[in-house]
């Protein structure tokens, strides 16, 4: 059986176990080797934040965010902390289940340690020396640090709540991000997230940017599968096959421009990767995914960007 189909196996029964989540990342760590902080996974989410924070100046003429928040952040939070350094006083990081710990955040200041000490840091973005040294501080006194201490320091709030229900103000963020979420959320949650993002953020010099990778996942542990794998099941069959541990909604780059068209968000900018239309021709497409050209089925990345001062009434 492919290596792809038993991953699915597995995650699909995790998925109904109570701790699902924790034996998830057990898994991942150490079967899969899916989940560690890697230097490529903490390179392209530090890139993730380098593109964030450079429209963000663009847009709003401002060098940092006074107040962020990230939906979906996962087991390391590279992203706030970016932030952190860089000079945001209020940094929400929003998820329905806490996937962080204390061992995973030190894991994630040690890198960024590393990347300072190494003198790479500027290549995404100005840091301020003061907020590098809470995080030496913190790593030299890690005994006496509990987690919510350690995260008090780094100006970092978790916010364990549905996104479609946020506890904020609204109008009271000035930047909001994620990276290689949305495809894990399907529409029917999606929209009614991106209604609570559009009332949160600032209507003057707010932005918005997302980060989608619609690639199938199962092909980044699976060389034998291409990342368009996915697209030949029906959505009866895929319904069996996905699970809610990693869920994949699978909807490609036109679906998210109809639901930010629907909602009134602009897109200021959009970028995306190609894909490949070849190895996209190798599938044999299900009829859902037939209505559109290749090419636009094949785009397998993208990164929206929304000037929310231009937000429609
Ligand atoms: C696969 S993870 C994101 C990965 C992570 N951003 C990274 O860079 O590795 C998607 C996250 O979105 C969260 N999520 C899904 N639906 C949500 C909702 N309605 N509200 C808040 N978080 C949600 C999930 O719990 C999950 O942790």
């Amino acid at each position: 059986m492919k290596k792809w189909k038993q991953k699915a196996i597995v995650q699909k029964i995790i998925s109904y176990l109570p701790f699902g989540q924790n034996i998830n990342y057990l898994f991942q760590k150490y079967v899969t080797k899916g989940e560690n902080l890697n230097d490529e996974y903490f390179l392209d989410r530090l890139n993730h934040a380098k593109k964030h924070i450079h429209h963000y100046q663009k847009i709003s003429g401002n060098i940092f965010p006074n107040s962020c928040l990230e939906i979906g952040t996962g087991w390391y939070p590279v992203v706030p902390i970016s932030f952190f350094l860089l000079g945001s006083e209020t940094i929400y990081s929003v998820d329905i289940k806490m996937l962080t710990s204390k061992e995973r955040l030190a894991t994630t200041l040690r890198k960024f340690v590393e990347l300072v000490d190494g003198g790479k840091i500027n290549d995404f973005f100005n840091f301020q020396p003061e907020r590098f040294h809470v995080i030496q501080l913190i790593l030299s006194d890690l005994e006496n640090h509990d987690l919510s201490q350690m995260l008090q320091l780094l100006k970092i709030t978790y916010l364990i709540e549905d996104a479609r229900k946020l506890s904020l103000p609204d109008n009271s963020i000035d930047l909001i991000n994620s990276n290689n979420t949305f495809e894990h959320i399907y529409p029917v949650i999606l929209i009614p997230i991106l209604k609570e993002f559009r009332r949160i953020v600032k209507k003057e010099k707010g932005v918005m940017s997302h980060f989608i990778d619609m690639s199938d996942h199962f092909a980044h542990f699976d060389k034998s599968i291409n990342i368009y794998n996915f697209l030949q099941f029906s959505d009866r069959q895929w319904n069996w096959i996905d699970n809610s541990i990693q869920p994949q909604s699978r909807i490609r780059i036109y679906d998210y421009k109809n639901i930010y068209e629907e909602l009134n968000i602009p897109i200021t900018e959009l970028t995306l990767r190609e894909g490949n239309v070849d190895e996209l021709k190798s599938i044999n497409l299900d009829d859902s995914f037939s209505k559109k050209s290749l090419e636009e089925i094949a785009i397998s990345h993208c990164h929206f960007i929304s000037d929310m001062t231009l937000t429609k009434s």
